[in-house]
């Protein structure tokens, strides 16, 4: 199908709930990812922070053929093998205890908030308040929107879920003052991604995790977005020397089959009894064969891969700005980075778009790079010629 066949498709049957890009997505191998039209862009997007280990990675097409095969879906009220395995890996690569698998980033923030709600409720006298940081990200569904303390997403669909209370990212003495006999939890992504590729500032996690042991209070972690690799660590969190007692995860999981998981530490691991939560396809055969074999080759030197094609990113990023006084800023770590401009981004977007480079922005004024994790120096050096080209037209 033509670029110009699905447009119109989709602008005649599809709820226009995205501004899309007037190209149709029909082929990706690796970090490469082709249109309708038959033109091949080199993808630093990567489906959102999904497709970490390339696009269609062959390890993860055989485990989906292979289990295809079998079976593609039963009840979780039969024990699946695949989910069993998978939560095990997840649990020895976080150091968290148990896992409950759903199908997206939001379902797993709805997860983690009804659990720190009933742990509230049975462990800690009815507390049921959830702190989160202003231009924080949590997914659209009424309990993750109201955890995602940005009005441009709230606004429109007022009320919200009653409960959540909003302090500045980053300020460890707002955090302090916020918390009363009714904090449950505190609810934070280690690098803001939606809200503009906005990392903690030093030391800031590290605080918000000794004062939630000290106050007796769950540390929840999105993780949604800095998941698996992302930042140059298996998780974000694992540069703090920290650990989460609920970590929420999904986009690269699967490589792209939908699945998201909340893990959960041993303070609120036996919170949930039979009846308190559910997902018809959470953890079903064909997602969590996908995901442990997307796990696998992450594990299998994308890690380290990423923290060093990052940090050769953001060094050919900070010459870049000698020459460019556009960009105003340059945050991130690993292969989630952001590049904030001094004007709106989407005219470089869209221009580097034209010359075969897919970016997205992070609100207004920030690019923002989300490469598969398997990129090479070369295809930086490329990405960041075009970037240059398109940074001319301002
Ligand atoms: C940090 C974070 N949390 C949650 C979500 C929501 O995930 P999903 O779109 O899979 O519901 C996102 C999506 O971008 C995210 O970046």
């Amino acid at each position: 199908m033509t670029n110009e066949q699905a447009v119109s498709l989709t602008d005649q049957f599809v709820l226009s709930t995205y501004g899309r890009w007037p190209i149709a997505a029909v082929r990706g191998e690796g970090c490469y990812l082709w249109d309708g039209d038959g033109r091949r862009y080199l993808d630093f997007v990567s489906g959102i922070a999904v497709a970490n280990q390339g696009h269609c990675h062959p390890k993860v097409v055989e485990a989906i053929k292979r289990q295809a095969e079998q079976l593609i879906h039963c009840s979780n009220l039969f024990h699946i093998p695949a989910q069993g395995l998978l939560a095990q890996k997840l649990c020895s690569i976080s150091g968290l205890d148990k896992a409950f698998f759903c199908n997206s980033g939001a379902e797993a923030n709805e997860a983690a908030i009804k659990l720190a709600r009933k742990w509230g409720k049975t462990q800690k006298q009815g507390a049921y308040e959830i702190i989160v940081a202003e231009q924080s990200f949590h997914g659209r569904t009424m309990g993750a929107l109201s955890a995602t303390a940005q009005s441009k997403y709230q606004a429109d669909f007022e009320p919200l879920v009653p409960g959540f209370k909003t302090v500045k990212f980053g300020d460890f003495e707002a955090v302090k003052k916020s918390i009363s006999s009714q904090t449950a939890a505190i609810m934070l992504e280690p690098i803001q991604g939606e809200g503009g590729v906005v990392p903690a500032p030093d030391g800031y996690l590290e605080s918000v995790a000794q004062l939630c042991e000290k106050e007796n209070i769950l540390l929840i972690l999105d993780e949604v977005q800095t998941g698996f690799g992302r930042t140059g660590k298996m998780f974000a969190f694992q540069h703090h020397g920290i650990r989460p007692d609920i970590l929420t995860l999904a986009k690269a999981l699967g490589s792209g089959v939908p699945i998201g998981a909340m893990l959960v530490g041993s303070k609120a691991a036996q919170i949930f009894a039979p009846g308190d939560h559910a997902s018809t396809f959470g953890g079903n055969p064909l997602a969590t064969a996908a995901a442990l074999a997307a796990v696998e080759v992450i594990e299998d030197g994308l890690v380290q891969n990423c923290a060093d094609v990052g940090a050769y990113l953001l060094d050919q990023l900070a010459a870049l700005k000698k020459r460019y006084p556009v960009i105003r800023d340059i945050r991130g770590r690993g292969l989630l980075i952001g590049v904030e401009l001094n004007q709106p981004a989407g005219d470089v977007v869209a221009a580097c778009r034209e010359k075969g480079l897919l970016i997205l922005t992070a609100g207004q004024y920030t690019l923002r790079f989300l490469p598969p994790l398997l990129i090479t120096r070369e295809h930086v050096d490329q990405a960041l010629e075009i970037l240059a080209s398109s940074l001319e037209l301002c």
